[in-house]
């Protein structure tokens, strides 16, 4: 049955994909749809919760009674996500977060030169964000979450992942075949920092987010 199980907690959830701009009007994307981190954010505020939805693009409604924050950028996120997980009790990172941006922004629109090959793209590398949200809590029992999509050996890279961001959850799937994006369901292996391993079955997003909330707050105190 319905609990308000996590009332008078402070959630954060992070949702969509990241842009990377290249000048005023392109950028780098990806296909993320946002669907996983509405559900959590919906799944937790049925739950009572406080929720902060960082949401990266996603075209989806505002879930009610949710506080939504819209970013493009990584970098954008960045900053949005630590000034949200300063009184946060979970941090859930379900966006897809660029590693790479372009390493120069064009402040007017890239043109075409006639007779002229394109300039190449040249990328940096983006701040991990869910290792750094990881490795500087704001609180000391505050909950990291991530998420990963892994297209082979999910389990033993998934586990290394966990390690190397340090989080306490990884929400682990199998990507690629069409499975996942911008689908309503999903189906996951949960790893948790002590060693348990949640799986959860094929199912709507909201299952998922339901079993992630869950054991989020078995490690609440
Ligand atoms: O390393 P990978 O991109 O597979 O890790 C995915 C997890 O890390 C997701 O939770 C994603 O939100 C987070 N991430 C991040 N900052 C990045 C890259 C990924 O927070 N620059």
């Amino acid at each position: 049955g319905w609990t308000a199980d996590l009332a008078g907690r402070h959630v954060v959830v992070s949702a969509g994909g990241t842009r990377e701009p290249l000048d005023p009007v392109r950028f780098l994307g990806n296909r993320s749809s946002g669907r996983q981190g509405y559900a959590l954010a919906r799944t937790a505020a049925a739950r009572g919760a406080r929720v902060t939805l960082l949401s990266a693009n996603a075209e989806l409604p505002d879930p009610a009674g949710v506080d939504v924050v819209r970013v493009e950028s990584a970098a954008e996120l960045h900053r949005a996500a630590r000034a949200a997980a300063e009184d946060a009790h979970a941090v859930v990172m379900a966006a897809a977060v660029a590693d790479f941006r372009p390493a120069t922004y064009a402040s007017g629109k890239i043109k075409k030169v006639a007779g002229q090959e394109p300039a190449p793209i040249a990328l940096v590398r983006n701040p991990d964000i869910l290792a750094d949200l990881a490795a500087h809590r704001a609180r000391a029992d505050q909950v990291v979450v991530g998420f990963a999509a892994e297209t082979d050996d999910v389990l033993a890279n998934g586990r290394a992942k966990l390690a190397s961001k340090g989080c306490d959850l990884l929400v682990v799937n199998e990507v690629g075949n069409g499975k996942a994006f911008g689908t309503g369901e999903n189906e996951a292996v949960v790893l948790g920092a002590d060693g348990s391993e949640t799986p959860v079955p094929f199912g709507p997003k909201e299952a998922l987010a339901d079993i992630v909330w869950d054991l989020v707050r078995a490690r609440l105190r």
